[in-house]
């Protein structure tokens, strides 16, 4: 295998050769250190290599033309689906693309508001459908640490229809407060939309308590993977829930593509999100029907550039292999909870032991602001995000304003977590914070 180096673990220093924007210069002469994966990863030359022969070799609108090229590309198109679908143990018919994770979790939210919209105005729904339709009063449960993508749709879908949104409230370590699920998923609740992996704290949740919570009142369970895809092995069948949404950037796919799993019997009975061409069946002036999934949920020219750029993706994760990615990534996690807890003036916001723990660390240093501190890692070289992370509710929770994140991935190693705590140490030197 030339991507990685031993059958035991991961080598980063060997992977980087594969993703040449990390040798470049930074900040007058430093080296890149790019800890900001959980925003974006950055791309091996197999995905941009994978784009590149796609547009030299089959450019053409797939599902369309009667020519060699429109062939090629859809075959490009669909194999690509098939991969990708494979990776996380799918079938390619119950895979949706679309342009990144909040898309398809808004895909997810109008469905609702879209079934609920046609049965107000009298509209005979299948029955599988009405599955979509909610009342006033039904409830929608999230959590406290929803990203904002998993959140305003669901406010949304509630200001449409009369539904009310409640939510798992965290521990103060940052954690789900499981003790909250029998009074907050009740025989009202219709929805439960919950993510796997926290982007502001790196709590990983359980998925099983809250699904059988879920199934007991027969809500339908939506899981946001946009951080735990990338960095584990998943199977989507048996995490148990109805529908997963996921982006193809955050695991070194391209920009522009997203994807939704869901069971048959979901997408099935789902009304479409976005109309146009290539989801329809038939059309006439007064009215149309639709396509099966997933095409039914793909108006218009698809993206199919990033769909091979992703499928070359996966491609490249599977061969590095799922186990020793989260191996890796749990390592360095480790190494930088222990170095952040020891570190003067620094508090970790979020859990500090490193188990149900993904590799997103938050933290916060005492007198300086987040932006300050991403400000002088900046200065060395260091890319991290600050702010709250598309993640306000879950800052207030954890009583900070913001943090500063930093986030590896299979091309960090050790070192990179070392020269990022040490810089730690000149924010507080040039702020004169201890
Ligand atoms: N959702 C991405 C993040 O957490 C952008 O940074």
């Amino acid at each position: 295998m030339s991507i990685t180096a031993s059958a035991s673990g991961l080598d980063a220093q060997a992977l980087r050769a594969q993703f040449p924007i990390l040798d470049r210069e930074v900040r007058g002469g430093g080296r890149l250190i790019y800890l900001d994966s959980a925003a974006t990863t950055q791309k091996p030359l197999a995905v941009l290599d994978a784009e590149r022969d796609y547009y030299l070799t089959s450019n053409a609108a797939v599902h369309r033309g009667a020519h060699q090229l429109a062939e090629e590309a859809t075959e490009a198109f669909e194999g690509s689906r098939a991969r990708i679908a494979a990776f996380v143990g799918a079938r390619a018919d119950d895979l949706v693309f679309t342009r990144n994770a909040t898309e398809s979790l808004n895909l997810m939210a109008y469905a609702f508001s879209n079934a609920t919209a046609k049965s107000r105005m009298g509209e005979i729904l299948p029955e599988a459908t009405r599955r979509f339709v909610l009342e006033p009063g039904d409830e929608i449960v999230v959590t406290q640490m929803e990203h904002h993508a998993n959140l305003i749709p669901w406010q949304e879908v509630c200001s449409k229809t009369g539904a009310v949104l409640r939510w798992i409230p965290l521990t103060t370590e940052g954690r789900l407060d499981l003790d909250s699920l029998p009074s907050v998923i009740t025989s009202r609740t219709r929805v439960v939309a919950f993510t796997q992996q926290s982007n502001l704290l790196g709590t990983i949740n359980p998925v099983s308590p809250i699904v059988d919570a879920a199934r007991a009142v027969g809500a339908l369970v939506i899981l946001d993977a946009c951080q735990s895809v990338p960095h584990m092995p998943i199977d989507v069948a048996s995490l148990g829930v109805d529908a997963i949404a996921w982006s193809g950037h955050k695991m070194l796919g391209p920009t522009g593509i997203g994807c939704l799993w869901a069971t048959p019997e979901t997408l099935d009975a789902m009304p479409p999100f976005i109309t146009g061409g290539s989801m329809i069946e038939t059309v006439t002036m007064e009215a149309s029907t639709f396509a099966p999934p997933p095409k039914r949920f793909e108006a218009g020219v698809p993206m199919v550039a990033q769909a091979v750029g992703l499928a070359a993706a996966c491609d490249f994760l599977a061969e590095v292999g799922m186990d020793r990615v989260a191996d890796h990534e749990h390592r360095l996690t480790a190494h930088a909870l222990d170095r952040l807890v020891s570190e003067r003036g620094v508090r970790v916001v979020g859990p500090t032991d490193n188990v149900m723990r993904g590799s997103a660390v938050s933290f916060v240093v005492d007198g300086v602001h987040p932006h300050d501190v991403g400000q002088i890692l900046d200065d060395r070289g260091i890319a991290v995000r600050v702010g709250h992370h598309c993640a306000w509710p879950g800052c207030r929770a954890m009583e900070v304003p913001a943090t500063t994140r930093m986030s590896p991935y299979i091309y960090n190693d050790v070192d990179d977590i070392d020269a990022f705590v040490d810089a730690l140490s000149d924010v507080r030197r040039v702020f004169g914070v201890g």
